[in-house]
């Protein structure tokens, strides 16, 4: 197998010319296909504590255009600061370290779990995932992020017009999975890209900026809309699982990440999908009299088509149609 070089290691060198696998032509074309006019909608969590206190309504109105017409929106007021600070905290320290002690961290071959590439394609074909199990920390990080899905999960359960624990009952036995990204500064900015355009092939993503560099679009009406992180905000994303078990009701999004030429960027991603013995598919209290928009296949299925599947647009869920 050959392996990718590391992409933190080689932006800290002096080279003439960046490696071909991450140059990316069509991206100055489409430069000019942008609208900085958009914001994604936010959420206030605080809103939508109580039901029925003042604000209530309209908070859940307003998450409901978001699942729907976005796909994306950005939560305020989430409770959960404390924790998301600690992690950002021990993450920028982490990606800090020098590349010997990361390299402690390493996955190994046909595990998840450690440090190495997201999701560049090497010569071999492999596509791995980061995820880094590092300390108590993240433990807690990804129990109150669980519980943050969780809450939003019936939230839009109500707003799909069902009971509330339609949803989140299928989380039951989550598989969470938290990447964390580290993209580097790069002196030909404008030719590559930090992530290639996808859509998320888990339920929902729950995503942490590290610090105030901005990277992440998404696709909007044809065109690529910046995403301006809220300081302390969670970006919260609507995946291809929750795509289909709305029946299309809600919209899993076209997203990339670009490189800024002088600063790094850091990200934390937190995927939740539902647990092995749950269905994929179009809910049943969703179809009622309407038409099957997708294929109903279990999850240990569809991951294996996941994994199949490198990072490419939406062609998973394509294969769900
Ligand atoms: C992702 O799409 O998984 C990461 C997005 C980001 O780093 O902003
Ligand atoms: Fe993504």
């Amino acid at each position: 197998s050959i392996s990718v070089d590391n992409v933190q290691a080689l932006a800290s060198e002096e080279l003439k010319d960046i490696p071909i696998r991450y140059v990316r032509p069509e991206i100055e074309s489409e430069a000019v296909l942008m609208d900085e006019s958009l914001q994604v909608p936010v959420i206030d969590f605080n809103k939508l504590s109580v039901p029925g206190k003042p604000g209530y309504e309209d908070e859940l109105a307003k998450l409901h255009v978001a699942c729907r017409d976005w796909g994306f929106f950005q939560l305020i007021n989430h409770g959960v600061s404390e924790v998301m600070n600690e992690m950002k905290k021990v993450t920028e320290e982490f990606f800090k370290l020098p590349l010997e002690e990361k390299m402690k961290y390493a996955q190994i071959s046909g595990i998840i779990e450690g440090y190495g590439q997201a999701f560049v394609v090497s010569e071999d074909k492999n596509s791995i995932g980061v995820t880094c199990s590092i300390s108590k920390t993240f433990d807690h990080y990804s129990n109150e992020l669980n519980g943050v899905s969780k809450e939003l999960f019936k939230f839009m359960s109500t707003n799909l017009g069902m009971e509330p624990n339609a949803i989140s009952r299928l989380y039951e036995n989550c598989i969470q999975s938290i990447r964390m990204n580290y993209y580097p500064p790069c002196r030909v900015a404008d030719k590559v890209l930090g992530l290639a355009p996808h859509s998320d092939q888990t339920g929902l993503t729950l995503l942490v900026q590290v610090n105030e560099v901005q990277g992440l679009q998404i696709k909007k009406n044809s065109k690529w809309v910046p995403i301006k992180p809220i300081p302390g905000s969670i970006i919260v994303n609507i995946g291809d699982i929750m795509e289909i078990m709305s029946n299309g009701e809600y919209r899993s999004i076209e997203h990339r990440v670009t490189i800024n030429l002088e600063k790094e960027r850091i990200s934390i991603a937190a995927f939740h999908t539902p647990g092995l013995e749950v269905k994929i598919g179009p809910l049943p209290e969703i179809i009622k009299e309407k038409t099957t928009k997708y294929k109903t296949i279990d999850v240990e299925d569809y991951l294996r088509l996941s994994i199949s599947n490198k990072l490419d647009g939406k062609s998973l869920i394509e294969q769900m149609k």
